[in-house]
């Protein structure tokens, strides 16, 4: 059996379902994975901190997090409290890592999910070479760590012998990133093209049919899909991440969010998007990379589509990728129906992933 120790930094939308998919999983990755987990730590930025080594109750911590109340609850002070319900995630994460060590707790993974900062990565960035440096692995579902700081992770990664796995980071559980690493040796990734932003696609898609931005941005954000800043969405920040972590990981570029080529969908009408059927075309938010002389250009732009272009006639929830391949030639990869489950599964398949590079362990102290 392959235990891990599981810090969750950040417990939202995606650390609470991550949180609930583990739970009705649980019996599935023992029986079939050799897999057993518990939970021994979860920061926020608000709702408080937890930790203790001996696990934490999970199902009492999203009862809490429901309740919008402190985290802080979940251990008393009488029972040896050693991380203050006030610490930080980086607290936590440190704290963490020593006490993994000294007590040779094996396996402890950081699951990083806070928010996505589009200045610098940060506090996620600290928050995985942190992680890394003490010790652990780290999974996430936070693109700013791999669109801002992927060579430094990765050479962390080699130095510590540690793992670091982002699937959730673009097209939410579809296997993007697992899906040429794994599946595809020797093939050189030329470039790409594709819907990756399930917020702005659908809100372009809503207004073919004549449906307000702000209507459609709303069920978005009711939906938990929206980023908590939504300009994010809306201004192209979100694709341009997730293209320069596609760029990173799988063109070997080194390229940023800030350094990509970005128009968002703001100003667009609900008449521009119906006069351009009409005229029997699609307007769409589409990420793309390219090498040109040695070069990768990239960009997120709305780009105005024929009808009978594959990124045209995508659902409102759908998001899709097309690799251009030196071998294969194009391949696409289509995500039917997206939202925050499917991202917490990338996290769970992460784990799966992890463990199975992994020794099995006794059970920790
Ligand atoms: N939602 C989706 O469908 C989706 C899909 C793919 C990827 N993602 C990515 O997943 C991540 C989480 O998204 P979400 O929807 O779960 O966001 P969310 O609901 O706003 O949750 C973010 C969590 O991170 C915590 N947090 C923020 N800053 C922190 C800090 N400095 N230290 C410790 N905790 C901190 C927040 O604390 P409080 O609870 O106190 O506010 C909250 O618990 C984002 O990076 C997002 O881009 C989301």
């Amino acid at each position: 059996m392959v235990y891990l120790d599981l810090i969750l930094v950040g417990f939202g939308n995606v650390g609470q379902r991550f949180a609930r998919l583990l739970e009705e999983k649980s019996v599935r990755l023992r029986g079939d994975y050799d897999l057993s987990w518990r939970v021994v730590g979860i920061a926020t930025k608000r709702h408080g901190t937890a930790y203790d080594a001996r696990g934490l109750d999970v199902v009492k911590a999203l009862r809490l997090a429901e309740a919008g109340t402190s985290l802080g609850a979940l251990t008393g002070a009488e029972s040896g409290r050693t991380v203050s319900p006030e610490a930080s995630g980086l607290d936590l994460i440190r704290h963490a890592t020593a006490e993994a060590k000294a007590r040779r707790m094996q396996h402890l993974v950081v699951v990083e999910t806070t928010l996505l900062d589009i200045e610098r990565g940060q506090p996620a960035t600290e928050h995985v070479m942190a992680a890394l440096r003490g010790g652990a692995h780290v999974v996430t579902a936070n693109k700013g760590p791999v669109a801002f700081a992927y060579r430094e992770i990765m050479s962390a990664t080699d130095n510590e012998r540690r793992r670091f796995l982002f699937e959730g980071a673009v097209m939410d559980g579809i296997p993007v990133f697992n899906l040429v690493r794994e599946t595809l040796p020797a093939v050189d990734i030329l470039g790409f093209r594709g819907i990756i932003n399930t917020t702005a696609h659908y809100i372009l898609t809503a207004m073919e049919s004549g449906r307000t931005y702000e209507e459609a941005l709303a069920e978005m954000q009711a939906a938990g899909i929206a980023e908590a800043d939504p300009s994010l969405d809306v201004d192209g920040w979100d694709a341009a991440a997730k293209t320069a972590a596609l760029v990173n990981v799988l063109m070997r570029g080194a390229v940023t969010p800030r350094t990509i080529d970005r128009t968002g969908i703001r100003g667009i009408t609900p008449e521009d998007m119906q006069n351009a059927v009409r005229r029997g075309k699609r307007i769409r938010l589409v990420a793309s990379a390219a090498r040109r002389d040695g070069q990768i250009v990239a960009r997120v732009a709305p780009v105005e589509l024929d009808a009978s272009d594959p990124l045209a006639s995508l659902g409102g929830r759908q998001n899709q990728v097309v690799l251009d391949t030196d071998i294969l030639g194009p391949i696409g990869i289509q995500q039917l129906d997206g939202g925050l489950v499917q991202t917490a599964y990338a996290l769970l398949s992460d784990l799966v992933t992890l463990a199975r590079g992994l020794g099995r362990t006794d059970a920790s102290a």
